[in-house]
């Protein structure tokens, strides 16, 4: 019998990785029986680009009683996720979720203490874990390729492509995504307490806005990019709209076109959501950002995080005592046009031992496919421990949360202090 899913989200996320895929390549398992966004317009598109007959709902509740769904995926804007998630198991369903689970300790308390009394599962959705140069590394560690794991040092750079995409949206303020550290850095936070099988003790961190926001803004920052006056001239203008009049043309936003004017541009008179803000205008979060992270082993984090780099990707360097790994993720548009996804070993015997991992099949470097493929019609075998619950998903959170709050108030801030885990 095929699961039922319901959309809790006709985000981006929501149509694109989970309802297209379910329709396209998963419809002998699995069918959307419903899809609720609060933005009526947004739901309908999706709708129509997946199967006219899904009923759309701006009521979450009556699409749960109405449809009965075996499992809803939350794809909502982040701060809305603890929301759905415990409506969704209160209902008595399981939950699969987006990352990051939720933006603070309280909004994580209460997802595990529904958890805990409803008995039902939650998946949150760490699709890194499942790049193949990502899953290589924990290999490594687990078979002991360097000994013991005592330090790593991990820089994650967004070009202006992706990074400033954050300061355009709903990202740029902390109240609905917990800033970088919380809804980008989950990501990796989950990568490296997966790879360490450690949990996370106690946080310090800085953060600053170094290039986005009104302190940089080359002209008077405006509300959007659609009217805006100086769209030829600015280097970040955003250029999914209609029309099209900047010198800015980005092949990868243009050919994307029919999709952001369905999703966004013609959906946004009903909230308000412009797609397009002005990446210079004000905002809450951070552009740059670092921490250190202790965890139970002993194993120490150091962190970087920019939003502003010619390069996108990942280099990292995990110290043993028998040994180092190194990697690196890297895709430019300045430089070599290839992702490279290496990774090297120096082992115990002074060898060093290279590995150049092919990158999965399609997006986010093979990651979204395999855990598709995982989630839908996988077996209980998980030998790597590829899947995620509410544990980890909590875990990779907090490390965010515990930044912010180290940067706000100055102090390091100690995991154990923010939340109640069960057992
Ligand atoms: N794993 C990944 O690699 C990955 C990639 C992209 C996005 N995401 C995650 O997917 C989710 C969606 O992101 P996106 O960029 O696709 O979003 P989006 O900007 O496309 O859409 C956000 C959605 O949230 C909805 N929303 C706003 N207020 C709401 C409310 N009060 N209640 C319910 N819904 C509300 C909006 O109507 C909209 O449909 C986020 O949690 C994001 O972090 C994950």
């Amino acid at each position: 019998m095929k699961k039922r899913y319901a959309l809790a989200g006709a985000s981006g996320r929501g149509y694109r990785m989970y309802g297209t895929n379910i329709v396209n390549n998963y419809a002998d398992v699995a069918e959307v029986v419903g899809i609720f966004d609060p933005n009526y317009l947004r739901a309908e598109f999706v709708r129509d680009n997946l199967d006219k007959n899904i009923p759309t709902y701006t009521d979450f509740d009556k699409m749960i009683a109405e449809t009965k769904p075996d499992c809803v995926i939350v794809t909502t804007m982040d701060s809305f996720h603890h929301e759905f998630i415990i409506r969704a198991l209160d209902a008595g369903c399981d939950v699969i979720c987006e990352k990051p689970m939720t933006i603070d300790a309280e909004k994580n308390q209460q997802i595990l203490d529904a958890e805990k009394r409803n008995n039902r599962k939650i998946i949150v959705t760490f699709n890194y874990r499942y790049i193949p140069y990502v899953t290589k590394v924990k290999e490594l560690i687990r078979q002991g390729a360097i000994g013991d794991v005592v330090a790593v040092d991990y820089e994650w750079l967004l070009d202006k492509h992706h990074g400033a995409d954050y300061f355009r949206r709903w990202h740029k303020w902390m109240k609905n995504g917990g800033g970088l550290l919380v809804t980008k850095a989950t990501h990796h936070f989950d990568m490296v307490n997966w790879w360490l099988d450690q949990d996370p003790v106690k946080v310090y961190a800085n953060g600053a806005l170094s290039f986005y926001g009104p302190q940089r803004a080359p002209e008077k920052p405006q509300v959007r990019c659609k009217g805006c006056p100086y769209i030829t001239t600015c280097e970040l203008a955003y250029t999914g709209f209609d029309d099209i009049s900047t010198r800015n043309v980005d092949p990868r936003i243009s050919k994307m076109k029919n999709y952001l004017k369905g999703m966004y541009f013609d959906a946004e008179s009903v909230d308000g959501y412009y797609r397009d803000q002005c990446v210079w205008a004000d905002c809450d979060i951070y552009d740059n950002m670092s921490a250190t992270v202790t965890y139970s082993g002993g194993t120490i984090l150091t962190y970087s995080l920019q939003a502003f780099s010619p390069l996108e990707g990942v280099k990292f360097a995990i110290n043993g005592t028998y040994g180092r790994i190194e990697g690196e993720a890297i895709s430019s548009d300045i430089g070599p046009t290839e992702l490279s996804f290496q990774v090297r070993v120096y082992n115990a015997k002074g060898e060093m031992v290279q590995y150049k991992i092919p990158q999965g099949v399609g997006s986010h470097g093979g990651g979204d496919t395999r855990m598709l493929d995982k989630i839908f019609r996988g077996n209980d075998s998980d030998p790597l421990g590829h899947m995620a619950g509410s544990r980890d998903g909590a875990m990779s959170v907090l490390v965010g949360a515990a930044a912010n709050i180290s940067i706000k108030e100055d102090r390091p801030v100690y995991i154990k202090d923010m939340v109640h885990l069960y057992e």
